[in-house]
């Protein structure tokens, strides 16, 4: 099977397994990673490409905030080995996969070759930037959550399960994670996007409490 056989067969996987998927955490949400990746890739061309580009089809198939996520994770390693690659790259794509879908940044750092820098870079990217706010609405809707409520002060978590559990509004969000995001990019080029999509959403919510009191 030739590496586009392989990629285009992955994004059939992918594709079926989030089919009902809420939208800031859908197909296209893969898709802007894997894109991003391939972006960020071409910086480090002395890595290994298909790897970076099958672990961002594939990490969030078994996210560790669905009930099911051991149980994909079986299917996923299934999936996985299957694959006409050999066994130190299916061991490293499901190495990045774990490190990133099941949150241990808070506990303890795994070990970050090149290529889980680059595929944990795209994933931090798409949640902050223009798409981030759209992202974070559209599950701050799906969970029911209050847009903006200046009552509620942003809080800053201590452990992962606290972190799960808020259920503050989703402006606090940005305060909580979404600005934190930048100063935790792994490569040089993900900072500086990072950078540009920082400033945007600090623009975005001077406007935001701008209008919010009647203001311009
Ligand atoms: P990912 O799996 O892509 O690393 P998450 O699962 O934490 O990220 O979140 C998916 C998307 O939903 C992200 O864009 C994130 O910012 C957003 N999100 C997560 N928690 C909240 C929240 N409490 N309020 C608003 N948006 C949130
Ligand atoms: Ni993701």
């Amino acid at each position: 099977m030739t590496i586009q056989k392989t990629i285009n067969q992955t994004i059939e996987f992918v594709k079926k397994e989030f089919k009902n998927a809420e939208s800031g955490h859908d197909w296209w949400h893969i898709y802007r990673v894997w894109k991003m990746s391939k972006n960020l890739a071409e910086y480090y061309p002395d890595t290994d490409h298909l790897v970076i580009e099958l672990a961002a089809l594939l990490h969030d198939v078994a996210d560790e905030k669905f009930e099911n996520a051991i149980e994909k994770l079986g299917e996923l390693e299934a999936y996985i080995t299957n694959l006409p690659i050999t066994e130190t790259q299916k061991e490293h794509i499901i190495h990045i996969i774990k490190g990133l879908s099941f949150r241990k940044s808070f506990e303890h750092q795994p070990e970050r070759t090149i290529e889980f820098q680059i595929v944990q870079d795209a994933d931090r990217l798409d949640a902050i930037g223009a798409i981030g706010i759209a992202r974070a609405f559209s599950f701050g809707g799906f969970k029911g959550r209050e847009m903006y409520n200046p009552d509620i002060k942003p809080n800053s978590f201590k452990n992962s399960n606290e972190y799960q559990k808020s259920t503050s509004p989703t402006i606090n969000h940005f305060y909580e994670k979404l600005f934190l995001l930048k100063d935790m990019m792994n490569t040089e080029i993900a900072k500086q996007m990072a950078e540009v999509r920082h400033r945007f959403m600090e623009k975005y919510l001077h406007q935001f409490y701008d209008e919010w009191e009647g203001k311009k």
